[in-house]
């Protein structure tokens, strides 16, 4: 049996990021599948290691996997890789074949539901979400939240896109280094904080909303502190949150409820048009209204996974493009000329390199042949989106920033998958993928950035998220 085995890394650096864009990943070389399934059956474990791995799951993600997935490519089984994460989810294995990936997307929900149950998300948003119900408890969320969320009503949010998107560059410093998440993130705040609670204008919110929003920033502020990396790795697997966690969420907590109680006590759900009108209104097969704790739990998941997601997305496009001069000069232009294609692919190509949700997870309850391994049950399945954009066969040359590859491409659902996939795919996307036209296309046409030759931000794993290390900095040199 000839090996292909791909023994010499092909990045050249222990830290992906900072790859040169002409290397290759190693991945993506195709499998020997002539092997046995006995013979990739999974590793056995050193107990320590499992916490090893849990660490730089949560700290290295990407040098983890890229390195461990071009070790095993061409090996028979090096399409899986298996790991076991202690005090998370057990054995798991990391999935990037656009193959295997569909296999277990398009799996029925009883054999393959999502495992955000357990993921660090759930002692933060509760088990009552959208996100972290499973089931017909999610089928009835889903079914409720999505005309609010589709195409169409996108449309309604425009005007708040526009307005927040007019204030947000107005507050922006001239000639100062800026975090652009920062700047990204109070445009979408308010523009996530408009569809729930149907504001026009932020200033006209209630001090409960006011209080409400601090709360919520101060708690995405903690979340970026070395401090909350130990937090989550305490809470994992917990449903209910504990230590420091639980002391800032009760402070959050606190402020949605009163927000909660002054819209009861108004009683003008009927005739209001937002979010928090429908979950106030809404109504299970029985009869019975949400209750507190339910509306709560979709509160924070909305407001959490609907603004901070799509702001370092904003800050990503801008720390690639300030690195790519070239790249950003063709951006320009194609903004002042409202070539959309152009802009289109700019973003594909920004959730490619960069993927803000690096990891999706599903719970394998049956046996999944996936290529020539055999996996589960009860293994989950980490799909890493990260892994699957920098397939060598996918997107040649990965690491470089390269608008132009989604130029006129049909592009297959299981080989970009920024948002997920299957019945679990983000259910906010189309709003996303219009605050990102809007955000991105204004900063192109309205803002002169500083390009810099600094060197890429370092991801930091942030929850879910992979945000730029720094905020994703940038010098305007000009604002019109
Ligand atoms: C660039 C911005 C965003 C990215 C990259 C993103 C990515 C994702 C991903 C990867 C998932 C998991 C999908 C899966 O398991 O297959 C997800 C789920 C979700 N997202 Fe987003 N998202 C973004 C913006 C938004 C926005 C604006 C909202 C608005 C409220 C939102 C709400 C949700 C919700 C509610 C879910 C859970 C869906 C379910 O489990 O049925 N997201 N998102």
């Amino acid at each position: 049996m000839t090996s292909t085995i791909n023994a010499s890394p092909t990045i050249g650096t222990s830290h992906w990021y900072l790859a040169p864009p002409g290397a290759r990943s190693g991945i993506g070389a195709p499998a020997d599948t002539a092997a046995p399934v006995a013979l990739v059956a999974p590793k056995r474990f050193h107990p320590l290691r499992g916490y090893s791995t849990s660490v730089e799951l949560v700290t290295r993600q990407g040098d983890l996997l890229l390195r461990d997935a071009a070790r095993a490519a061409g090996r028979p089984g090096g399409g899986v890789l298996h790991y076991r994460v202690a005090g998370g989810p057990g054995p798991v294995v990391v999935v990037f074949d656009p193959a295997h990936i569909k296999t277990i997307m398009t799996a029925d929900e009883s054999i393959a539901p999502s495992a955000t149950r357990q993921s660090p998300l759930a002692p933060i948003v509760g088990s009552e979400s959208v996100l972290t119900s499973v089931g017909d408890r999610h089928r009835q969320q889903r079914a409720l939240l999505l005309p609010r969320f589709h195409g169409k009503a996108v449309a309604r949010y425009q005007d708040s896109i526009d307005r927040a998107t007019d204030a947000g560059l107005a507050a922006w410093p001239v000639g100062k280094p800026v975090a652009l998440a920062e700047v990204a993130q109070r445009i979408t705040l308010d523009v996530i904080m408009s569809a729930i609670f149907g504001l026009p204008d932020p200033h006209d919110t209630t001090a409960a909303e006011r209080d409400m929003r601090t709360a919520i920033l101060r708690f995405l502020r903690l979340s970026t502190t070395p401090i909350a990396t130990v937090s989550q790795l305490a809470n994992a697997r917990r449903t209910e949150p504990i230590g420091l966690l639980k002391l800032v969420m009760t402070a959050v907590d606190r402020t949605v409820y009163r927000v909660l109680a002054q819209r009861r006590t108004d009683g003008d759900a009927d005739t209001r048009d937002d979010i928090m009108s429908l979950l106030l209104t809404a109504r299970d097969t029985d009869g019975k209204p949400l209750s507190d704790t339910e509306i709560r739990d979709e509160l924070i998941i909305l407001l959490l996974a609907g603004h901070e997601t799509t702001a370092n997305a904003v800050a990503w496009t801008f720390e690639r493009l300030t690195r790519a001069p070239g790249v950003y000069r063709l951006a320009r232009r194609a903004a002042r000329h409202d070539d959309e294609d152009y802009l289109e692919a700019l973003i594909n190509e920004s959730m490619r390199s960069r993927p803000v949700v690096p990891i999706v997870a599903r719970e394998l309850k049956a046996p999944f042949d996936l290529g020539d391994t055999r996996v589960g049950p009860d293994v989950v399945a980490l799909i890493s989106i990260l892994l699957l954009h920098h397939r060598d066969d996918l997107y040649p040359q990965p690491f470089a920033f390269e608008p132009t590859r989604f130029l006129g491409v049909r592009i297959n659902p299981y080989e970009l998958m920024p948002f997920g996939g299957g019945i679990r795919r983000c259910l906010g996307a189309p709003l996303a993928m219009a605050e990102l036209r809007t955000v991105v296309g204004a900063i192109l046409r309205r803002v002169e950035l500083r390009t810099t030759s600094a060197p890429p931000e370092k991801p930091l794993h942030r929850n879910v998220t992979m945000i730029p290390g720094r905020g994703g900095i940038v010098v305007a040199d000009s604002i019109t």
